[in-house]
């Protein structure tokens, strides 16, 4: 095997596309995998056997949702006893204290739980689903009676950006240690979303400036990650600390990708954990070594004093934004379509009160 690349330290694993929930910010792809098909107990544990064995540190068990998959316990459980760190990120609908305790048995080291809004017919809206900001507050209360640590996913947008500082003190009340708050990515199902979803650069500043002056005065508290907005910024994300560089994502049937957005990339053919080792798809397939190190870069990004920090921003978004995966983000002010965000932000203001398009597995794939 050629050493190409340090050993990944995360691996996110998209158990499930199945969630009851229909954000309509949603990362997963638009072409959503279906339960036919999904990965097996056996061979998702096997994946986290090998990830062990790759050096991998932390699994972050997502969806989809999934608390959806009925083996979710004995996934922790295996995962557990190859002394990986366990992250189940879960909007929370479908636990209950059975299970809460069961997978604190299991192992479970640690809960992301999301919310969408302080406002409660305004989160439900959000969700696609009434009742969910209701059952959000019990879990959480289930969640730290078991003792995890607790973290809060909040997205700040359109609908919510003027409650962003309450967002937090509810992250306080429901008894978290963390929370992230970040503005959408326009990724998966946030982009046929973007009209509706874009705040105003007015209330994307308001809201950076709340939270920034939120997490001072809870520092002590609850510590907040906060993710500024891309498309108000100058300079990019490391998105993934960089394409094949730290985390792997593995899909619902088994497709192991750099980044969830990466199928966008169409030149690119994802390797199946089916067919390969975890091994021989990290270090070897083609496209996790598309955008590895600073070889494909462009001059601009190649000559640029960032580029081991940022390492040229977000290929997905290269490819959306520009046409082209490998030319420098155009978040960052030195691309040539920089410009192309202000049009754009413009431009969204226009759909800014259609529907949103709700994101919806199939429902014969729900059972
Ligand atoms: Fe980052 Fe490239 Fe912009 Fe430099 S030119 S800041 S490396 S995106
Ligand atoms: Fe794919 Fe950023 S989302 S590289």
């Amino acid at each position: 095997m050629k050493m190409t690349a340090p050993a990944p330290v995360g691996l996110l694993a998209e158990l499930t596309h199945r969630c009851p929930l229909g954000c309509p910010y949603c990362s997963n792809p638009l072409a959503l995998e279906g339960r036919d098909g999904e990965l097996t107990t056996d061979e998702w544990k096997r994946v986290f056997s090998e990830a062990a064995a790759l050096g991998v540190l932390q699994v972050h068990l997502s969806g989809g949702e999934p608390l959806s998959r009925r083996d979710l316990t004995e996934i922790v459980s295996h995962c557990a006893s190859l002394g990986l760190y366990t992250n189940l990120i879960t909007s929370g609908i479908g636990m209950n204290g059975k299970l809460a305790k069961a997978l604190a048995y299991a192992g479970l080291d640690h809960v992301q739980l999301s919310i969408q809004d302080a406002d409660a017919a305004s989160a439900d809206k959000i969700a696609g689903y009434a009742g969910a900001f209701a059952k959000k507050r019990e879990v959480a209360a289930l969640i730290t009676a078991e003792g995890f640590p607790l973290t809060v996913n909040a997205v700040i947008h359109r609908a919510n950006a003027t409650r962003a500082g309450a967002m937090l003190d509810m992250a306080v009340a429901l008894g978290a240690r963390r929370v992230e708050i970040a503005h959408v990515q326009y990724y998966g199902w946030a982009v046929p979303n973007r009209g509706q979803l874009m705040p105003s650069r007015a209330a994307a500043e308001a809201a950076v400036a709340e939270v920034e002056r939120k997490k001072h005065e809870l520092a002590g508290t609850i510590v907040v990650d906060h993710v500024v907005p891309d498309y108000h910024a100058r300079l990019p994300k490391a998105c993934m600390s960089g394409w094949g560089r730290r985390t792997l994502n593995i899909t619902p049937q088994g497709k192991a990708l750099p980044c969830h957005a990466a199928e966008t990339i169409e030149h690119l053919t994802f390797w199946n954990v089916r067919d390969k080792s975890l091994a021989d798809i990290w270090f070897e397939s083609p496209a996790f070594n598309a955008y590895r190190g600073t070889a494909w870069m462009n001059e601009t990004c190649r000559t640029c004093e960032r580029r081991d920090i940022d390492h040229g921003g977000c290929r997905c978004q290269a490819l959306a934004l520009a046409g082209d995966a490998a030319a420098t983000d155009p978040v960052c002010h030195k691309s040539p379509h920089h410009a192309r965000l202000a049009e754009i932000l413009a431009s969204d203001m226009e759909t800014a009160s259609a529907p949103y398009h709700y994101r919806r597995v199939p429902a014969r794939s729900l059972a």
